[in-house]
């Protein structure tokens, strides 16, 4: 059977460390079976902040788009995706402290299918760069959503770009043994 997966990478800029991980990871899941796969560069969509209308809860929207959001934009794609996925990655770097505000405007537009039938039997994969700080939203993704919806794993992925000596951002590519870590999980995932 064919095995889908949704990506959102929330990092503004491409081939960084947390999206060449992602790539790692796919590349793994890919060696074991038919996969499918949707990725989404939220930076580079139209994705507007949530309103707090609280439409997805009206009893007349439900009826009339059931499990989307009224605001029109390139949200509509990643519901649909999401929807179908059995595995479900997020690559962020570490924004002050938590993901980008790119892939949080995202997270929070899916508030309109935060339920058990959208968010639950999935496998997560969290791939976090960061430089310090990871443990707030390690946190949150373990609690708000491997902790709240049914049968969800949750894996994570964790690389420090920081070289404490020199102070610079040093970049996934130089470190193999990170690459190998992303692939196996992958590989592992994969169905036969
Ligand atoms: C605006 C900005 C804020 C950042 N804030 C943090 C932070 O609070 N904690 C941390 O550990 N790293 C922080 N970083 C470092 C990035 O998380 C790190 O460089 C990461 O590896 C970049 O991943 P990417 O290549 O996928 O974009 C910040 C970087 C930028 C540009």
């Amino acid at each position: 059977m064919k095995m889908k997966a949704v990506v959102l990478y929330g990092s503004p800029r491409r081939n960084g460390n947390s999206e060449t991980l992602a790539k790692s990871f796919l590349e793994g899941l890919k060696t074991r079976g038919i996969c499918e796969v949707k990725e989404f560069y939220v930076n580079e969509m139209k994705i507007r902040p949530c309103q707090m209308c609280q439409s997805c809860s009206k009893p007349e929207q439900i009826e009339l788009a059931p499990n989307s959001c009224v605001i029109r934009d390139d949200m509509q794609e990643i519901y649909s995706a999401f929807a179908d996925a059995e595995t479900v990655v997020f690559a962020t770097p570490i924004f002050w402290g938590y993901m980008t505000a790119q892939l949080k405007a995202a997270l929070d537009r899916m508030e309109a299918i935060a339920s058990d039938k959208y968010f639950g039997r999935k496998t997560y994969v969290v791939i976090i760069t960061y430089w310090r700080h990871y443990e707030t939203l390690v946190s949150f993704f373990r609690r708000a959503i491997a902790g709240y919806f049914s049968d969800v794993k949750l894996h994570t992925i964790l690389y420090c770009s920081l070289d404490k000596d020199s102070g610079e951002d040093i970049h996934v590519s130089n470190c193999k043994q990170k690459l190998e870590e992303a692939y196996e999980l992958g590989r592992s995932m994969g169905s036969g």
